[in-house]
Order: structure tokens, then sequence, then C-alpha cells
């Protein structure tokens, strides 16, 4: 009797679990339908404008159909790391400029047959009159994924500086420096033949990537690096850099965060997040960690480039051999809280208060606070 009771209870507790957790598995789900539904609305518009990319007018549209009607080399992906993946595109958007992006695509780009492309969306700000928008931008990504390169994208390149620009060793040895050498059809060509296609952006939104997550045929993965916003607008001050009134890049910063976790929802392999503190503390463990997030394999152990890179880059410099590591890199993240100016930090702390909330960063509130390292750069409760 008692135990037929047990068992009895042990199902009616059990279909009432079951109950409760779908109705909250629909509560998501319909979530995530709404957030598919309203991104897919305005697709059609896009595909429009694909269309019309796909012809591109000028001299340089057979070349580049050429180019793009050859399909990625498969016989040179054997033996290669980045060959193991089953991504060949990655995104690395960076919320705010002086974010640790040239540390962190560097060693993304450490791997033989890897193409990366920096901040191409420039060409957009900077080279025509449209500015950087949510249309031009994915345009642009797209095209780029693809191996499809303009003649005008080439002529900004020429006037950048390729070293600024692309980074391939195939170019590299080709060109020997002179950055005329290149072309659309010789950066198409390249393109192609590599495993994986990298490009970084710092001037694009997190929620516009949604439409290129959305593309089976591009297969993209995207890491979203954030940094503290006050380190990162220190930095941009020191060199006068555009985006560093906090009133405007602040929002961007939360618009990103708050994305975030919606695409993850939705893309669960396909996104992920990398804050510059943690990849300066613990580099290994965080570099392990976007291993295994591109690997999609959790013992995929760490590429030997990769390692290579880091042990040259997260060693002490020779000078003050006494640091470890760890000191190093530690005294080097939390060297703005010396040199930031009272307004910045007042001004950041201001627009960027969830920003902070988010990372588990302090606030503190005056410049005294800020300087004093006896004040841990972390909430308690985070620690
Ligand atoms: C993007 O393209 C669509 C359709 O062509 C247009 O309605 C929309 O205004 C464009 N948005 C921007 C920011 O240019
Ligand atoms: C450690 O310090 C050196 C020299 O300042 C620097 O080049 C290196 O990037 C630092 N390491 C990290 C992980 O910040
Ligand atoms: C730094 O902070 C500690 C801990 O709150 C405090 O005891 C100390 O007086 C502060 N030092 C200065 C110079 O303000």
């Amino acid at each position: 009797m008692d135990r037929r009771f047990k068992i009895c209870s042990f199902f009616i507790t059990a279909s009432l679990l079951y109950f409760i957790l779908s109705v909250l598995d629909d509560h998501i789900h319909n979530e995530i339908i709404k957030n598919v539904h309203q991104t897919s609305e305005h697709k059609s518009s896009l595909n429009w404008q694909q269309k019309n990319l796909e012809s591109p007018p000028g001299g340089a549209s057979s070349e580049i159909s050429e180019a793009s009607s050859s399909s990625r080399d498969i016989n040179n992906m054997n033996e290669k790391t980045y060959a193991n993946l089953r991504t060949p595109n990655i995104l690395l958007l960076s919320s705010l400029g002086r974010s640790g992006s040239s540390f962190l695509g560097e060693l993304l780009a450490q791997q033989k047959n890897a193409f990366y492309l920096f901040e191409p969306e420039l060409y957009l700000h900077r080279w025509t009159n449209e500015g950087v928008n949510t249309n031009n931008s994915i345009n642009i990504i797209r095209k780029m994924f693809a191996c499809q390169f303009e003649s005008d994208f080439i002529h900004w390149l020429h006037s950048r500086g390729f070293n600024l620009c692309v980074k391939s060793e195939k170019i590299k040895s080709i060109c020997k420096g002179d950055k005329f050498c290149i072309s659309s059809p010789l950066l198409a060509k390249v393109c192609q033949s590599e495993s994986v296609n990298i490009i970084k952006v710092i001037k694009m939104r997190l929620s516009w990537t949604t439409e290129l997550l959305m593309d089976p045929n591009l297969n993209l993965k995207v890491i979203h690096l954030i940094r503290d916003p006050r380190a990162s607008i220190n930095s941009m001050s020191k060199t006068q850099m555009p985006g560093m009134d906090p009133q405007l890049s602040c929002p961007s910063l939360i618009g990103d965060l708050q994305t975030f976790p919606v695409l993850q929802k939705i893309f669960p392999n396909k996104v992920t997040s990398v804050k510059y503190e943690d990849l300066a503390l613990y580099p290994w463990e965080t570099a392990q960690k976007l291993w295994s997030f591109l690997a999609e394999d959790d013992k995929s152990s760490l590429p030997v480039p990769w390692s290579t890179y880091l042990q040259e880059h997260t060693k002490p410099p020779p000078k003050s051999s006494y640091y470890s590591t760890k000191r190093n890199s530690s005294a080097e993240m939390e060297a703005w809280r010396d040199e930031i100016s009272e307004k910045i930090l007042l001004d950041v702390e201001n627009y960027c208060g969830h920003v902070l909330q988010h990372l588990g960063h302090t606030t503190f509130g005056s410049i005294e606070n800020c300087r004093n390292k006896s004040l841990s750069l972390y909430v308690k409760s985070q620690q």
C-alpha cells in the first residue's frame, strides 16, 4: 500500500513537472519564433538587394562572377586545424573600438589557411556617402564571406594599405609589400582557397547579424567581444578616436548585451562572447573555451599556432621578468584606472551603468576610488 502510494505520487509529481516544463518551453519557443519572424519580415527586401549586388556595375563584374563560381577547394582542407571545423566563416564583432579585437583577431588568424579581413565596414564609413547601416553592412559582409570584392573596395584598400585591411600569408608572399598588387580577382582567388574566412567588425551592431546567422549557406559563427567601456573609451581618448562619446556609444554597447542572450537562444552553437578581461587574465583558459566553441568539441586541444601566439604575447617583457604572466596581464588590464580622466570616468559610469553591472565590475563613483587599487575592479559577489 505504502509502495503503491509512493509510485503514484512519483507519477503525479513527474507529470506536473513535465506540464510546467512544457508551458515554460512554449513561452520560450514563442519568444524565439516571434524574433525569427520579425527578422525574416525584412529579409525579402534584403534578398532583393542581394540580387542587385550579385551583378555589380563596372568591369569587375566578370572577374567577380568567375571567382564566385568556383567553390572553396575541399582538397586544401586536409591536415590543417581549421580544416576540421564545420564552419568556414567567423565574424568577430567588438562593441567598441579598443577592446582587444586586434589581439583576439590575430589569435583567430594564427593558422594556416585563414583569410582575415579587418573592419571592411570602415570602407562604407569612410569611402562611401552612405555610412554604415544595417542593410549595407550586412550586404558587404555577405559578399566578403562569398569572396566577392568590388573594385571600389580594392581602391579603398590601396589607399589604406593592405596591412591594415587584410591578413593572408598567401597575399603576403605573392605581393611582397606592394599594396597595388592586390586586385579583385587575386583577393577572391586567395579568399576562396582558404578554409576559414574571418572578418572583424566594430561598427556593426550584434542584432544586425541575425540575418547572417539565419543563412544556412554561410554557416557562420559570431564572437562578441566586450570590455569594460571605461578602459576602451580611455584608450580611444588618447588618440582622439571617434566613438569615444559615452552618450553615443553606451547605448550601442547596452543594445549588444541585450541582443546576445536572444541570439544565443535562437542559435545555440553559433554565437559566443568573450570578455577582454578574461582574455587578459586567463588567456589560455579563455582561448581554450573559444576553440572548443569553434571546433564544437570540448576535448579538442588548442591548435599549435594558437599556443605559440599565446606564449609569445602573454609572456612578461624581458625587463620585468620577475612579474608572473598573470600579474603582468592584470596590471596591464587595470592600467586605465591610473590614466582615465575624471570626466570620462564619470560620464561612462553614468551612461554605461548597465554594462558595468553586466560585467560584474565596480562603479567607482569618484576618481579617488578609481585610482585606489585596494578597491577591487570586481564586485565581491561576482568573485
Ligand atoms: C534597408 O532596405 C529596405 C528595403 O530596401 C529599406 O526599406 C530600409 O529603409 C533600408 N534601411 C536603411 C537603414 O537604409
Ligand atoms: C603583458 O605586458 C606586455 C608588455 O607591456 C604586453 O605586451 C602584453 O600584451 C601583456 N600581456 C597581456 C595579456 O596583456
Ligand atoms: C583606499 O581604499 C581603502 C579601502 O576602502 C581605504 O581603506 C583607503 O583609505 C583608501 N585609500 C585612499 C588613499 O583613499
